[in-house]
This record gives C-alpha cells, sequence and structure tokens, in this order.
C-alpha cells in the first residue's frame, strides 16, 4: 500500500496547551506523564473474505478513545505496542532512530498476537505527520527526546474468543526524560524468583500489553525491597538471566567481552540491544550473545571478572545497574559508580541519536 493511496486527514485540536504549559512540562517531563496535543489514527476492517484494509488514517485531538465495552482488547487482551523516540537536531529537524526495526517488530507482534500487519510505510507515515503537527514538544535537555507510543487494539465488540475483523493502529506521543526519574545513577534490580514473564511458545518476544501485566507483581515486590526493575530467569534452563520487566540486560568483563542472553524465544529483540551489539562491535570488543546463568552472574562479579551490568532499552537508554537484589543474597553494591565502558557506549549511542556523533550506520531517519 503506498501512502499516497492512504492520506492522513487532520483534525487539530481546539485546546492545545498553551507555549507556557508547553514550557513548564519540557522543563521537567519525567517518563509517561505528559502527552501532546494530538494522536494519529488509522482503522482497519477485515473484508468477506478475510483479506482487510487500512482505512481512515487521520490526525485527531489527543483524547479519550470512544469504544465498546464489548471490544476484544479490554477482555482478551489482543494489543500490541512499540515504543521509539524523536530527537531534536541542532539544525531544527527532528529525527527518528531505526523506526524500519520497531515497524517490523511491531508487525512480528502482530503476526503472534493475530493481529493484521501495518505496512512499513504507513508505519513511518503515522510518526511523520504526528511529530509535524506536534513538533514543539520535543525536549532537547540531556538524555530527553519525544518518546513516541505506536499500538494496536482489537476494537471489535465481540465476546467469542477469535481474533478480532476490527482494529485500531494509534500513536501517541510524550515527552521523555530519565525513565527511572531524577539524574542517571546506577539502578538496583530485584530477582523474581516466584514469577516468570515468559514461557516457551508463548509471547515472550512479542510487544504485548499481556508481557508487561504479567511483570508488574513481580515489580511490585521488587519495588517493596527497594528495587526499580525486576530481573526474570529461565528456571527450566539453569538459571539463565532472561531480560527486565522492560528493558534488554548487558555485562562488561574486564577482558574485553560484552555479553547478552542470546534472543531464546522468550526475550524481546531490542532494539537498543541490537544497536549496543553493533556499537560494541565497532569498538572491537568480543560481542557475544549466550547463555548467561545467574551463577556466572554471581560468580563473575565476585572474582572481578564482571566489572559492569546494565539495562538497555528505548525508554531506559542506557542505565547502570548497581546491584542485584534477592531474598538471599546481594551482587554489586546499591552506591557502585557508572561503569566506564557502560557510560561511554551510552554518550556514542546518544551522540548519534541527537545528531553530534556521526551515524556511521544510517541509523537516524529524518521526521520533521
Ligand atoms: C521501551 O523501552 O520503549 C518500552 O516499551 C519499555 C517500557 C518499560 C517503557
Amino acid at each position: 500500500m503506498s501512502v499516497s493511496a492512504l492520506e492522513f486527514t487532520r483534525k487539530l485540536s481546539a485546546h492545545p496547551k498553551s507555549a507556557q504549559e508547553r514550557a513548564a512540562i519540557l522543563a521537567d517531563p519525567g517518563f509517561g506523564n505528559h502527552f501532546t496535543d494530538h494522536t494519529a489514527v488509522v482503522d482497519y476492517r477485515a473484508g468477506e473474505s478475510g483479506e482487510g484494509s487500512w482505512q481512515e488514517a487521520r490526525i485527531e485531538p489527543y483524547g479519550p478513545i470512544p469504544m465498546d465495552p464489548a471490544a476484544a482488547v479490554l477482555h482478551y487482551g489482543q494489543e500490541i505496542f512499540e515504543g521509539l523516540k524523536a530527537y531534536r537536531h541542532a539544525d531544527g529537524s527532528i529525527v527518528t532512530f531505526r523506526p524500519e526495526a520497531n515497524a517490523a517488530r511491531l508487525n512480528a507482534s502482530a503476526r503472534r498476537l493475530a493481529l493484521p500487519e501495518l505496512p512499513e510505510e504507513l508505519f513511518l507515515e503515522s510518526l511523520r505527520q504526528l511529530v509535524d503537527v506536534d513538533r514543539d514538544w520535543v525536549p532537547t535537555g540531556d538524555g530527553e527526546a519525544l518518546y513516541l507510543r505506536p499500538f494496536m487494539i482489537a476494537t471489535e465488540a465481540f465476546l467469542g474468543v477469535r481474533p478480532a475483523r476490527e482494529v485500531s493502529y494509534r500513536v501517541i506521543a510524550s515527552p521523555a526524560g530519565n525513565y527511572f526519574g531524577g539524574e542517571l545513577k546506577p539502578v538496583s534490580i530485584w530477582l523474581s524468583t516466584k514469577y516468570a514473564r515468559a514461557g516457551r511458545g508463548g509471547t515472550g518476544e512479542a510487544k504485548c500489553g499481556g508481557n508487561y501485566a504479567a511483570s508488574l507483581i513481580a515489580q511490585m515486590e521488587g519495588e517493596a525491597h527497594g528495587c526499580k526493575q525486576v530481573l526474570f530467569l529461565d528456571e527450566a534452563n539453569d538459571n539463565a538471566v532472561e531480560e527486565l520487566g522492560g528493558m534488554n540486560v548487558f555485562f562488561v568483563f574486564k577482558d574485553g567481552r560484552l555479553v547478552t542472553p542470546a534472543l531464546s524465544g522468550t526475550i524481546l529483540h531490542g532494539v537498543t540491544r541490537s544497536s549496543v551489539l553493533q556499537l560494541g562491535r565497532d569498538r572491537g570488543l568480543d560481542v557475544q550473545e549466550r547463555k548467561i546463568t545467574l551463577n556466572e552472574w554471581r560468580d563473575g562479579v565476585a572474582s572481578g571478572d564482571i566489572t559492569e551490568v546494565f539495562a538497555c532499552g528505548t525508554a531506559a537508554v542506557i542505565t547502570p545497574i548497581g546491584e542485584l537484589k534477592s531474598e538471599d543474597f546481594t551482587v554489586g553494591s546499591p552506591d557502585a559508580a557508572a561503569g566506564e565502558v557502560t557510560m561511554s557506549i551510552r554518550e556514542q549511542l546518544l551522540g548519534i541519536q541527537t545528531g553530534t556523533v556521526e551515524d556511521t550506520h544510517g541509523w537516524l531517519t529524518r521526521l520533521a
């Protein structure tokens, strides 16, 4: 489908935030607290024979979604989402980072959740349209960006359990600073031993709301122990490290190895994860995607072989992990300083995204 075959119409907000209100929000955006004045929407309807079409692409004022209480998403959780960021460069242009990777992952998630795939060009155009109309909302402070949240929901009013024939794809945007709030500093994470996030053949690889809902009880347990995220293991596989509730995890070894758990079917294919792997290769690190167990983590930190651990994701960017806590033991320290390799990869990644470091991999796409 070409986008010219599906032009976006625009209905602008009658009550956009004033320049003053916006400036107050952009001065300290936090994460996920504030939303721009508009939203992008494209609806899908299945045809008689099954094959459907995307229709009525539009920009609308940001606001509640009118939905039937029987909409399938409200009952069976047929929902997927993405996360990517828009950055304002010094020349005033607004760019995003590897959006084709998000488009591909959205469609991989759509296949797993029996939702319709969205043409990549329509995905990109929805971002261009929204960022164009809300261009004044992109913050420019260190580590800040406009977080874009595309999502797809089953809107058909029907209580039988089958893939919905009516679906809505939407994009909202939210000015964002540090995901964990305040200044960047090493975080403590909690080891979940009671709960799993994903299992073989499940939806762990898909970016669907259900995976995040499943992580919340463990996240609450972690918070009660002063931790910001929770780590999930694959108990059936020698306690192999999987991922955190909302981000991937990396280990820096003193001999120059950079290790992250291999994609095993239960781990999210992080766009930041794959970018860090590339940046690690570029700087001559011995990059390994492989099984890494909890024991290797504990022993490696104890012996000094593992020198740094960090979390990464679109929202988290790259965040140093100071300690891993569990009911029985602690690895590392809450007062650990941020690691050198961690911070250097973070600076390089943010530099590419914000236009101060050369984009040698062609990762940037101009949106406005
Ligand atoms: C992202 O990093 O974009 C995510 O969707 C993760 C979530 C914890 C905000």
